[in-house]
């Protein structure tokens, strides 16, 4: 590998949430870190070349996006995931969480319904209750230790104040990378009741080696799909850069794109900051190759762990992820009364932190989410101590 992923980086002292956050989240420091969803990798150097030579300049003045920044976003689009959106649907935006809330008020009232599709990342519920919408679960099935829509569910959960659904695709926290044919078989029923999706595709970059399919963009389905949806997606993700704060909105639709562009605008939001945009272009231009070997990386870290638990401690049972570094652990034969308990000895029998599962709503009950984005030594060292606290667990119990 040309890029380093196994070198441990201090990441002390850079305010990183990862870390900062322990105390609160965990009640100590004295964990090691395995939730939020970044990457304890250098980002691309690419990325940090560009950056280290813009500020070669001294003047870091008002910036706008380049003559470039558009058309690269639609070519890595076209390039990597067989869609063309016109030039004009695509527009940048500070973020993919501020843009579901700016969806949601644009396009829903007070009191209309959303429907979320739970366990799912956990600001998808807050972007609808703190606008004051209904908020209204599909919640997911699981076949084969797979999450499925259930669409059936959902044909009867839709009432004629309901809006918009909002789309994990890919899906966070279970990896699942929607099929074509799913994504069309759940465009045909928000087309009979007039549903707009709003599609977070923030995880199209990071499908795995080992998927049996390649991302699908819900807007590149059907026509109907491409009218009727609004898209995000961001290089911030899988490049590791969130800090920087880039995402884009791709929607073909100019009556719903006029809606969403005047809403930025007239809460003066559609900027970024010059970084984020010499970070995307860098990106784009030049990340390829990083990225190809981060996701292998991630798959290496992926396999490890599901080996592992698999051998050692079976009673986890993790879902095999098509996309993200993240994996979604069923903890239910550990025999903890509840997950507060479950996170708890998480942290203090094993001093790892993770996510627990119940932010992600209903589903997540007995679940925790692992963050695989680190170098495979610390994760092996948080796996050995998992295994000695289970261990401990399991004597105590039997004895
Ligand atoms: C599904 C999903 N959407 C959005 C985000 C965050 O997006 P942003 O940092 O652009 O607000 C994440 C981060 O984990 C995510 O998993």
């Amino acid at each position: 590998m040309k890029y380093d992923f196994d070198t441990p980086i201090d990441r002390s002292g850079t305010d990183a949430i990862k870390l900062k956050r322990c105390p609160e989240i965990f009640g100590t420091e004295a964990v090691t870190p395995l939730w939020v969803a970044d990457m304890d990798f250098a980002t691309a150097p690419c990325i940090r070349d560009a950056i280290r030579r813009r500020l070669e300049h001294p003047i870091l003045g008002y910036t706008t996006l380049s003559d470039d920044f558009l058309a690269l976003t639609q070519d890595w689009i076209r390039s990597h995931h067989a869609w063309e959106p016109a030039i004009e649907s695509i527009g940048f935006i500070p973020g993919i969480v501020p843009a579901l809330s700016f969806a949601v008020q644009c396009f829903s009232q007070q009191g209309d319904q959303v429907i979320i599709q739970a366990p799912v990342y956990y600001p998808f519920f807050n972007v609808v209750r703190n606008n004051h919408r209904n908020l209204v679960l599909n919640p997911l099935k699981q076949e084969e230790g797979r999450f499925k829509m259930d669409l059936h569910h959902l044909e009867n959960a839709i009432t004629e104040r309901s809006r918009l659904l909002i789309l994990c695709n890919p899906h966070n926290p279970g990896g699942r990378v929607w099929t074509r044919e799913e994504l069309l078989a759940l465009a045909d029923v928000c087309h009979r009741h007039n549903l707009i999706v709003v599609s977070d595709e923030i995880h199209a970059d990071m499908v795995l080696p080992s998927s049996p399919h390649p991302h699908t963009p819900f807007a590149s389905v059907s026509d109907w799909a491409a009218q009727h949806s609004v898209s995000f997606m961001a290089p911030s993700k899988v490049f590791n850069m969130p800090g920087l704060i880039s995402s884009c909105y791709i929607i073909p639709n100019p009556a719903l794109r006029r809606r969403f562009t005047s809403f930025l605008e007239a809460s003066e939001l559609g900027n970024g900051n010059l970084f984020a945009y010499i970070a995307t272009e860098a990106a784009y231009r030049e990340g390829e190759e990083w990225r190809c070997q981060m996701l292998d990386y991630v798959q290496e870290n992926i396999h490890f762990v599901i080996d592992f638990l698999a051998r050692e401690i079976p009673e986890i049972i993790p879902m095999n992820p098509e996309a993200s570094f993240l994996i979604w652990l069923d903890c239910r034969n550990l025999g903890f009364s509840n997950t507060e308990e479950l996170f708890c000895f998480f942290i203090q029998k094993a001093g790892l932190g993770l996510n627990l599962g119940t932010i992600f709503g209903q589903g997540g009950e007995h679940h925790l989410r692992l963050n695989v984005a680190s170098p495979r030594s610390i994760l092996k060292e948080a796996m050995e101590r998992l295994a000695q606290a289970v261990s401990t667990r399991r004597e105590g119990l039997a004895g």
